[in-house]
């Protein structure tokens, strides 16, 4: 159902568990009080929410990354930037396929990629993340989102029950987009962390391991754990807990990495696709 909010900013949700589009706003120009209650609070509660057809600067997106939080810094160290990175403010990230001299510019070049939680490979993960399109394929490289909330509430008792209380182990190299894949550049991050994480602002639990990244179950050896996770990635990929994000040059996406997972799907290789990625930096511990 649409929704118009006191401050006149109407919401739209975008499938049954997940996503919503806001329309109403020009997010070049500074928000007021309302508006920054109102965005905050369709964030918590679709966990993605989208605004079309908007023109930012770099200073733009992160004024608007700083009214959900700090914005975070990025993972990756200054020496495995890609080239593209030295005209960006720090704090903004470059995806992109474009190539310069056969390399490419930005981080994430090519393809499809598994479902995943950002930094969550580190101790305090980002909460948020947001991506600003501003070349795109004409088909492909779609972002798929898909609630972690919804994968809990219809997880399996038995397999619950088996997980429950437990963490798991998350790994990964930057610019993996496979589990396993040759593309990375080994982040030396390794993290531990709750398989169901609740999220510090809803209090809802959601399932918080993902294919690209989760590698194992603290205490369990890979025989018992690797079944359950793999029957854990399958739950919670689910078409019916996904939305399928088509961009459209001049959207801004933000989803919330504490209870979402996202992939993106393939796209031509000789077609240009540029983002600018900044974060909402974490604020707790996950739990
Ligand atoms: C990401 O996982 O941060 C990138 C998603 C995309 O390129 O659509």
């Amino acid at each position: 159902m649409n929704v118009m909010t006191k401050s006149g900013l109407e919401v739209i949700p975008l499938s049954r568990h997940i996503g919503a589009e806001l329309r109403g706003l020009d997010l070049s120009k500074p928000l007021n009080e309302a508006d920054v209650a109102a965005i905050n609070k369709a964030w918590l509660d679709h966990i993605v929410i989208l605004f079309r057809g908007q023109t930012l600067t770099q200073e733009d997106q992160i004024r608007l990354t700083e009214y959900f939080g700090p914005v975070g810094a990025l993972g990756r160290p200054p020496k495995f930037f890609p080239p593209g990175f030295k005209s960006l403010l720090p704090g903004v990230m470059m995806i992109s396929n474009i190539r310069e001299n056969g390399e490419p510019i930005g981080a994430l070049p090519d393809g499809e990629m598994m479902f995943h939680h950002d930094m969550i490979h580190h101790a305090l993960p980002h909460d948020g993340t947001m991506l600003y399109s501003l070349e795109i394929p004409d088909h492909g490289g779609d972002t798929l989102f898909a609630s972690g909330y919804a994968a809990y509430e219809t997880l399996d008792p038995a397999l619950k029950a088996r997980l429950e209380g437990r963490r798991a182990i998350h790994v990964y190299n930057y610019g993996s987009t496979q589990r396993g894949d040759s593309r990375g550049v080994d982040s030396q991050a390794r993290s531990l962390h709750p398989v169901f994480r609740t999220h510090d602002r809803t209090g809802r639990k959601s399932t918080y391991v993902n294919r690209l990244m989760t590698v194992g179950v603290e205490g369990m050896d890979d025989a018992e754990s690797a079944p359950m996770l793999e029957a854990l990635f399958d739950h919670t990929e689910k078409p019916e807990f996904v939305y399928t994000h088509q961009w459209r040059v001049g959207d801004v996406l933000l989803w919330d990495n504490r209870c979402s997972t996202h992939a993106r799907t393939d796209f031509p290789a000789d077609q240009r696709r540029l983002m600018l990625r900044t974060t909402v930096a974490g604020n707790v511990v996950p739990v």
